[in-house]
């Protein structure tokens, strides 16, 4: 038999017999980068279109451009939002992803299985040893297969099961300022703690009273909460982020923690505001896809500020994004803080 290929970041990995030979329409396929998921339906090559769930707009978006008519792509802060309608639901987690999330996503994937329905769990690791535990207790029995690269397990919905919701609840205070409690979800940074950088970033931070501040990327919403305690009751703020999960908690975080005024948006190119509307940008830009998020928050961050407005970016590659903040803006400060830097323009 020829030995099959063992995939790179750049060339996918060839889909597992194990796989193709268990799916039965309806298919869902749970997160997966666009790339994998664009070889996986090209190798399946199945009658109709098969429906991939993504939390995050930016991957979601990608998938609709690359696949277009040959897959539905559905958002939600949920899986187990969807209609429980799939007779095969295929989850690709990530190599080392969080494995609160992985959790999360099989408990929430019994869920959205018909009666009898299947879990597919196309494990890049060539001996997985978390994921046959994991499904053994939510679905009480598991096939493993293992390929020689990677594995997949097997599994079927019997019966019913309650729902059991996955989150942490962290309580913070910033520089002696009246202390917040916060939900966090898996598959949300920070999930149940709140940043070192995003600390460093609230406590370095100047807002007066009334002024309107957008906290972009905004995870669970700690910074726009925080900054709600200088805006007080007159001012506003815009929480933004492209993962619906995280707009979900933030909106949640928000009103829980009293802030008088604020909106919660999902987009991934920070539209659906008014330009020139902010006195205050906050920034914890995430450190993948080599910087393209930095500089997209940068770029688009100066456009949402009103003349003279601030705009703040939390980072530890000073020099990268620093160099991207000088290009856009007049002025540039760095401040030194619990190991990061503080970059501020206007
Ligand atoms: C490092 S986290 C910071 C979260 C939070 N502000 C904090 O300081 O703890 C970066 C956030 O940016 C979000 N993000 C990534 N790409 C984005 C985009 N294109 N538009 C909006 N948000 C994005 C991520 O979903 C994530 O919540």
């Amino acid at each position: 038999m020829a030995k099959r290929k063992r995939g790179t970041a750049k060339e996918p990995r060839e889909v597992p017999a194990q796989l193709h030979d268990r799916v039965r329409p309806p298919v869902g396929v749970v997160l997966g980068s666009p790339a994998e998921l664009a070889h996986l339906v090209k190798a399946l090559a199945l009658a109709e279109p098969l429906t991939c769930h993504q939390m995050d707009l930016f991957p979601a978006g990608r998938l609709r451009e690359e696949l277009g008519e040959a897959v539905r792509v559905v958002t939600s802060a949920d899986l187990w939002d969807l209609p429980p309608d799939f007779q095969t639901l295929i989850y690709l987690p990530a190599r080392s992803g969080e494995r609160e999330l992985k959790i999360d996503m099989v408990e929430q994937a019994f869920h959205v299985l018909r009666p009898h329905g299947q879990l597919l769990v196309w494990s890049p690791y060539e001996m997985d040893a978390f994921f046959p535990a994991l499904l053994k207790k939510i679905f009480g029995r598991v096939h493993s297969y293992f390929t020689g690269n990677d594995t997949v397990l097997a599994c079927h919905r019997n019966g019913e099961r309650p729902r059991r919701r996955h989150e942490v609840t962290f309580q913070v205070r910033v520089a002696g300022g009246p202390s917040c409690r916060f939900l966090s979800r898996p598959g949300v940074f920070s999930y149940g703690r709140f940043d070192d950088g995003a600390r460093a970033l609230m406590e370095s931070v100047t807002i007066a009273p009334g002024e309107r501040v957008l906290d972009l990327g905004c995870g669970c919403g700690t910074n726009g909460v925080f900054a709600a305690q200088h805006t007080g009751p007159e001012g506003h703020i815009a929480f933004v982020d492209s993962n619906l999960r995280a707009v979900a908690l933030a909106e949640h975080n928000a009103r829980a923690n009293g802030v008088a005024s604020f909106e919660a948006i999902a987009t991934t190119r920070v539209e659906g505001l008014p330009e020139g509307s902010f006195d205050v940008v906050l920034a914890n830009p995430p450190y993948y896809a080599h910087g393209a998020i930095a500089r997209l928050f940068i770029e688009r961050g100066r456009k949402m500020l009103k003349p003279g407005g601030r705009f703040h970016l939390v980072t530890r590659q000073p020099n990268e994004v620093g160099t991207v903040m000088a290009e856009e803006f007049d002025s540039l400060e760095a401040e030194e803080r619990r190991g990061y830097v503080i970059l501020s323009s206007s």
